[in-house]
């Protein structure tokens, strides 16, 4: 037998008895003539004691034991004279009287600790050994949990979780396809799914009526703190639903997990469109758990001369609480310059500070009274104390830079408390957006969304400016600034989807190459229908107050795209080329020998 408990269950009603335990050693200390080892397994840690000089032979197997060593010991629980608080078998030890190493180990390349030496490179290479450190470990197992109880809470409501391919045709979600030759069929190619989208809809078209699946997404687009380029998603449809209905079913699911896993109560989420979103934050991904919300000051600072303002078709800032002391000359300085980085590209900032002792100082006070300045303070509901950042220039740009700096300030004043979740759904996103570069629509969720009801008669016959202004039951789920989730309803009629493609940029021939068999399934008794899905690991990552999802994953890709323990992707020998049809074409000059 290798164990009778695990090294997290001991507790002092346990004294007395003889118990065997199986783990890793974390560590071993010599103390007198005796050896502390330190036992790790997935439930906890427990203290082994070696007495090492009564018995010559378990002192000497002792003696061999090394970091990360695999043991079973079995011995007697006693409490012990010196208990550790912070840890749940704290209060007793083990005396071993026969240990048996069942591994050695080679030492570790970083430490196996919650706080860790190893650089992320050298954690990638050796993920086995980064998934023994108890952070890391804990993701994983609060990523099992979540998805656990959203497969629950959906079984509940009535959905059937059915698989679908991943060796599909290209379905385009606004990324780049990973590809695989076929080697049954020469110079052609399956593409990997970015989401079973067309797939899930043509389920509801075969009657499924509510399809989840907790499923894998490949985009090959660049990657970030929050993009990985395989993720899973909770991907969900249902039929016969409006928007009113999908949001209710997940905010559902949403305050499910959430309690389960988290045991946090969540309120019901606030809906905000995507204009006001836009208009009072910058952003159709607030974060809600401050406020700071822009304020537009055309109406009170344009017309007085101040030339960089009149000329603005934007002027509009956020009031920083507090802050009007906090900075000087010299940081207001910086942060301009933090904001002029090419990465924001703001051309300049303009600061009035409403000090404590009444008088009020800005980098525009030459061009602007006091009375000027606290009309404007007065649109922010400015008090003594607090400082107003303001922007100029053209509306879009100026808007997504004051994100920026109202997500810095949030930051900076420490505002984005951990354990606190803002939820919301932003709503009624426009249907298409227009691309200046390349002169043409592209779907702002994708190419299968449906305008709003009240606005397919003007989708099928408008003009080109109509197209700009269409709205579509489309839908995010933000939660502290991240979008988790992101649905809409359907396009579940051929001729409005056809008009679609059109939009944007599709001749017939190519969308009926590419979406034949979804606008062929849409004259067999499509019902209507929509969805959504949830980025898994992106909703495990805000759970736990963390950005990176990276730790979320068990085994994810570096920032290069490759998976450094495994060492992919990697070149593939000429006889597999051959067989796949693909050798001149990927390398022409590959050495034959
Ligand atoms: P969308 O493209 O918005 O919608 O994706 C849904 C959610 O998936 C997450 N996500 C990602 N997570 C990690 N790495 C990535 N590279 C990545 N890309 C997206 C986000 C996002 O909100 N088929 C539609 C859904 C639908 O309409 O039902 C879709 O895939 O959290």
């Amino acid at each position: 037998m290798y164990r009778t408990h695990n090294c997290g269950e001991l507790r002092l009603e346990h004294a007395g008895q003889e118990v065997t335990l199986s783990g890793w050693v974390q560590i071993s200390r010599d103390f007198g003539g005796l050896k502390f080892v330190d036992l790790r397994d997935r439930y906890g840690i427990t203290q082994l004691v070696f007495d090492m000089e009564d018995n010559a032979d378990l002192a000497q197997q002792a003696r061999q034991l090394g970091r990360e060593f695999v043991i079973r010991a079995t011995g007697k629980v006693r409490e012990r004279t010196n208990k550790n608080p912070n840890r749940a078998t704290g209060d007793v030890e083990i005396e071993v009287t026969e240990l048996t190493i069942l591994n050695a180990s080679k030492v570790p390349p970083f430490t196996i600790e919650d706080e860790t030496d190893g650089g992320d490179d050298l954690r990638m290479k050796y993920r086995y050994l980064d998934l023994r450190r108890n952070p890391v470990q804990q993701n994983i197992i609060f990523r099992s949990k979540v998805a656990i109880e959203s497969r629950k809470y959906l079984a509940e409501q009535g959905f059937l979780e059915i698989e679908t391919p991943f060796l599909i045709k290209s379905t385009p979600e606004g990324a780049r396809d990973f590809v695989v030759p076929s080697r049954m069929n020469p110079g052609q190619f399956y593409a990997l799914p970015q989401s079973p989208q067309t797939f899930k809809q043509i389920l509801m078209v075969a009657g499924m009526d509510k399809y989840f699946q907790i499923v894998k997404c490949f985009r090959d687009e660049d990657l970030r703190a929050d993009r990985q380029p395989e993720f899973t998603q909770i991907d969900c449809e249902m039929a016969f639903v409006t928007q009113e209905d999908i949001l209710n079913t997940f905010e559902g699911l949403t305050k499910h997990v959430f309690k389960a896993a988290l045991d946090v109560e969540l309120p019901d989420f606030p809906r905000m469109s995507y204009d006001e979103a836009i208009q009072r934050f910058g952003s159709d991904k607030p974060d809600l758990r401050f406020g700071m919300e822009f304020f537009e000051l055309n109406d009170v600072a344009q017309g007085k001369g101040f030339g960089v303002f009149d000329s603005a078709e934007l002027v509009v800032g956020i009031c920083a609480e507090g802050q009007a002391d906090a900075y000087s000359n010299k940081d207001i300085k910086k942060l301009t310059e933090w904001m002029q980085r090419p990465q924001i590209g703001a051309k300049g900032l303009v600061y009035v500070k409403f000090q404590e002792d009444g008088s009020i100082k800005s980098s525009v006070g030459k061009f602007f009274s006091d009375e000027d300045l606290q009309a404007w303070g007065e649109k922010f509901g400015a008090k003594k104390g607090d400082m107003l950042l303001i922007l100029s220039g053209e509306t879009d740009k100026t808007r997504k830079q004051l994100n920026e700096l109202r997500l810095e300030m949030g930051r900076r004043m420490d505002l984005m408390k951990p354990g606190v979740y803002k939820p919301l759904w932003v709503v009624d996103f426009p249907l298409l957006e227009w691309d200046e570069d390349s002169e043409r629509f592209h779907a702002m969720h994708h190419p299968f969304t449906s305008p709003k009801k009240e606005d397919v008669a003007r989708m099928l016959d408008g003009d080109h400016e109509t197209m700009k202004s269409l709205r579509a039951d489309a839908y995010d789920l933000v939660i502290n600034g991240a979008e988790i989730g992101g649905g809409s309803i359907r396009i579940h009629d051929r001729a409005l989807q056809a008009k679609n493609f059109q939009l944007l940029g599709f001749t017939p021939e190519e969308a009926e190459y590419q979406f034949g068999f979804l606008m062929g399934a849409f004259e067999y008794g499509a019902p209507p229908h929509g969805g959504i899905a949830f980025g898994f690991d992106r909703l495990c990552a805000i759970m736990s107050g963390q950005q990176s999802i990276r730790d979320f994953i068990a085994f994810p890709k570096n920032n290069q795209g490759r998976d450094v323990m495994i060492e992919a992707p990697s070149l593939i020998d000429d006889t597999q080329l051959d067989e796949l049809n693909l050798k001149l074409t990927i390398d022409p000059t590959r050495d034959k020998e």
